[in-house]
């Protein structure tokens, strides 16, 4: 007699957390998958990993109080003149950045890479790259007076890039 609350009040416990616990439960967001030729795959991915060297040389540049070595970096590593930005450039560029969503469709063949990459995976590298040179160019002004806190500010909106689209995006499996 004495059993049968104990087990009710035990079962009344652990139910919402075998729940929980559950295999079955589904991550919060799904990745979308991006299928990639083999060959745009493995340049992308290695301007991936150049972007990680690049950001890491950044932040030791700030270290060193080179600012304008960072807004180098920053200008032509991540920013739009640099050749890993082509998937993600807007033909008529100066259009493009009042109003990149209204110019995205006619500017998808502007490179290979561009032409298999989900419209919004586009929108958001175009941002990584229009952050990095507001970067370069706040890190320039923050050299006068040392100005860390805008500089690394501004770097933040950069990195903020890699993760939104890193969230939202996964390459296809081969
Ligand atoms: C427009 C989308 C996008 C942006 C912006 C972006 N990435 Fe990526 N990145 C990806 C995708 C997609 C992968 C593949 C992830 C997967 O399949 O799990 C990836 C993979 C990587 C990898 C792994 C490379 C490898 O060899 O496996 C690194 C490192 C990386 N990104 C760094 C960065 C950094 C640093 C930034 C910002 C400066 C950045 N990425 C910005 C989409 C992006």
């Amino acid at each position: 007699m004495k059993f049968l609350p104990r087990a009710i009040a035990a079962a009344l416990l652990f139910c919402p957390l075998a729940t929980l616990a559950s295999p079955a439960a589904e991550p919060a967001t799904e990745r979308q998958p991006v299928a990639l030729p083999p060959a745009i795959r493995d340049q992308f991915l290695a301007d991936m990993r150049d972007h990680l060297s690049e950001i890491s040389q950044i932040h030791a540049a700030l270290a060193d109080g080179a600012f304008d070595r960072a807004a180098d970096i920053a200008e032509q590593r991540l920013g739009f003149a640099a050749p890993s930005s082509a998937a993600c450039r807007m033909p008529g560029m100066a259009l493009a950045h009042t109003a990149p969503d209204q110019h995205l469709d006619r500017m998808m063949d502007n490179s290979e890479m561009t032409k298999f990459m989900p419209k919004e995976m586009h929108m958001v590298g175009y941002r990584m790259h229009t952050a990095a040179d507001r970067f370069a160019q706040t890190a320039r002004k923050a050299a006068a007076t040392s100005d860390y806190r805008s500089a690394l500010y501004a770097l933040s909106k950069v990195t903020q890039q890699c993760v939104a689209c890193h969230t939202q995006f996964k390459l296809a499996k081969r």
